[in-house]
């Protein structure tokens, strides 16, 4: 399970390619099972119809703390570090985390949480919201984090989705100097949603909430006397461990179903591998645990493999922006995993935040979310890495659930904004555009995977078909990534970014269409065209095109911005504000009315000199207005 120099690397990257279902079967002998396998895998890419270890019994939770009782019960499992830098932090030990966990899961029974019913989970980053996410899988309850960031709207939209019948909470967060209600925007969002039978409110900041009977419910009087003895439930290796929303190129977001042994064995053996973990190293992911990242390598990945792992509450640059360091220093961090988002504000911030500390624990620093500028990669190789820590890029997506393509940190070779080799089990390929393969190197291509990894998504909840249309039907026989990347002459792959109508914003994904049609609920709005534009600090920025009724002028506009930004916001959430609008009186349209996004994404990019052929348009005149009123 543990590769431990570059020749192993190669050999077990051999046998992955030649025996795939014997190399997973060794690495799946590390877990606690209650039944083993009678098959490692079965698959086919068409349906898609994929299963790992059939037939196998086993409760994930058992694998993340139980196991680690006998020998580790006292070594801290969780280190959290509260948004406030004079709040005390937390630590809890593996035998802690058991407790809570059991006492957390009680409660969701005595709530009539049941195997298979879907729980939905939002909340600010403290530890109850990992407890929560253990106590479900404790029981076989399926999770389903949504981001505290977004709104009811979209909390709403995936609580309908899953038909959650519980939904977990807090009174209110906290996020640097601010303080935001959580409660109250759930009361908001369940307007909506006939399925949820009650809510759970786990309190942070005393906040004054109203309680409806036989509703509402406080963990904290819920948990008085409950018993920290909780028996894991027994699942099957494919049964649903969690639901996890993310956009594509359509509207509406979708749920990522993961399921439970393959999830497991890869999400450990990614976190090890990849970030060469040690047994008494301490890990310090930056993520939410509302997104992929969080989930894999907050939570899962370092808890399976016995780590200590810390969850930061706050934001980078509160109460300043050596928040991180100082978290590093205080803890003896030796892993260090953030967005390159955070590195460029950090590196903005200016370096003497970070010169100051010298971070002697830190061994290696991990990148994710985006591609990796090599000015940011420099920085954070220079002041944080003090040149003497190995930098990991770690590609994957919501959809691989795990690490797919990185460097195994002081083991591969590095490359500034690569994200490097692919890991054993993984085969990546990157085909042209009428679907073969790309044999020849430095060209780019569609990055596809052409054989399943045991974490790779098993459908998309309650619509398999789009899940066989997003993902397997553009390229026959493979897994399609949505991204374009490189392979260099040393195999090693540089990702280029999504190829679809996605933008990555700081690190979090839309669809395009998903942000039109939040801002087309703005009355004011006829119709709007979205594109991602390069941005410094959050890799891209959102430019909207938007046509009203009128064009507006002056203080108009002014307001109209402001309230279509509003709109946004409640529509899918702060996140996702737009970064510039322009009015425009038409769109660049093709004579079957199809939107030449080409053209948008070009101005948008500040280029308006080779805008290609434009002939086609219906009507050429609006491509001048277009560029004539460019927000720059
Ligand atoms: C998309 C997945 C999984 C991490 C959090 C985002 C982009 C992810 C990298 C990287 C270049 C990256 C891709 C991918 N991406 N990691 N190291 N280098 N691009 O998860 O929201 O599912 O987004 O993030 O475009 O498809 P996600």
């Amino acid at each position: 399970m543990h590769i431990t120099d570059y020749s192993e690397y190669q050999t077990d990257y051999q046998k992955s390619l030649e025996e795939p279902d014997l190399f997973w079967a060794e690495i799946a002998e590390h877990f606690h099972w209650r039944k083993k396998w009678n098959k490692v895998l079965e698959w086919d890419f068409e349906k898609p119809d994929i299963k790992w270890f059939l037939g196998a019994k086993l409760n994930i939770t058992e694998n993340c703390i139980d196991r680690h009782l006998e020998s580790n019960a006292e070594k801290p499992a969780l280190i959290w570090e509260p948004n406030d830098s004079s709040e005390k932090h937390k630590i809890y030990s593996y035998k802690d985390l058991h407790s809570e966990v059991c006492r957390f899961a009680n409660v969701l029974k005595k709530l009539g949480v049941e195997k298979g019913d879907r729980v939905c989970i939002y909340m600010p980053m403290i530890p109850e919201l990992a407890f929560a996410l253990l106590a479900c899988a404790r029981i076989g309850a399926v999770h389903s984090v949504v981001f505290a960031g977004f709104s009811a709207n979209s909390l709403s939209d995936r609580i309908n989705d899953a038909a959650a019948k519980l939904v977990i909470c807090s009174d209110a967060m906290c996020r640097g100097a601010k303080q935001l209600a959580v409660k109250n925007t759930v009361d908001e969002a369940i307007k909506n949603c006939t399925s949820v039978e009650k809510v759970l409110v786990v309190n942070r900041l005393d906040w004054p909430i109203q309680l409806k009977p036989n509703f509402d419910y406080l963990y904290d009087i819920e948990s008085k006397g409950i018993s920290d003895h909780c028996p894991a439930t027994e699942m099957d290796a494919e049964d649903m461990l969690f639901i996890l929303y993310t956009s594509g190129s359509t509207g509406k977001p979708k749920g990522v179903v993961h399921t439970t042994a393959g999830y497991m064995v890869y999400a450990a053996y990614s976190f090890k591998n990849v970030f060469q973990y040690d047994n008494n190293d301490i890990h310090f992911c930056t993520a939410d645990i509302g997104w992929i990242t969080g989930h894999s390598y907050i939570l899962y990945g370092p808890l399976l493999n016995g780590a200590s792992t810390v969850m930061f509450e706050g934001v980078p640059n509160y109460p300043d922006a050596s928040r991180f360091w100082q978290i590093i220093e205080k803890h003896s961090i030796t892993h260090f995993y953030t967005a390159p988002t955070a590195i460029r504000s950090l590196m903005q911030s200016g370096s003497d935040y970070v010169i100051p500390y010298a971070m002697h624990s830190l061994k290696v620093l991990g990148t994710v979310g985006e591609p990796i500028n090599e000015e940011a990669w420099h920085w954070y190789h220079t002041y944080v890495g003090k040149e003497r820590c190995q930098i990991v890029d770690t590609w994957f997506q919501t959809e691989t659930g795990g690490i797919l393509i990185s460097a195994l940190a002081g083991i591969s070779p590095l490359c500034p904004a690569h994200a490097g080799q692919p890991l054993p089990g993984i085969q990546p390929v990157l085909l042209d555009n009428n679907g073969n393969e790309i044999v020849e190197n430095e060209i780019e291509g569609y990055l596809c995977i052409k054989f399943p990894w045991p974490s790779i998504l098993r459908t998309t909840y309650g619509d398999h078909e789009r899940c066989r249309q997003t993902y397997f039907s553009s390229y026959k026989g493979y897994y399609f990534t949505g991204d374009g990347a490189k392979r260099d002459k040393n195999g090693l792959y540089r990702i280029i970014g999504r190829v679809d109508d996605v933008i990555n914003v700081s690190g979090h994904r839309f669809g395009t269409a998903e942000i039109e049609n939040a801002v087309n609920q703005n009355k004011n709005v006829i119709e709007s065209a979205v594109v991602g534009y390069p941005h410094d600090l959050k890799g891209q920025g959102i430019y909207v095109y938007v046509i009203c009724k009128e064009l507006p002028t002056g203080e108009e506009q002014n307001w109209l911005r402001s309230s279509i930004i509003q709109t946004v916001s409640e529509e899918i959430g702060p996140i996702a504000k737009p970064d510039k609008i322009q009015f425009v009186s038409a769109l660049p349209k093709t004579r079957s009315g199809k939107i030449m996004r080409r053209i948008l994404r070009k101005v948008a990019e500040g280029d308006s000199t080779n805008l290609g052929d434009i002939t086609t348009l219906l009507d050429p005149l609006v491509v001048e207005e277009i560029i004539n009123g460019a927000v720059l």
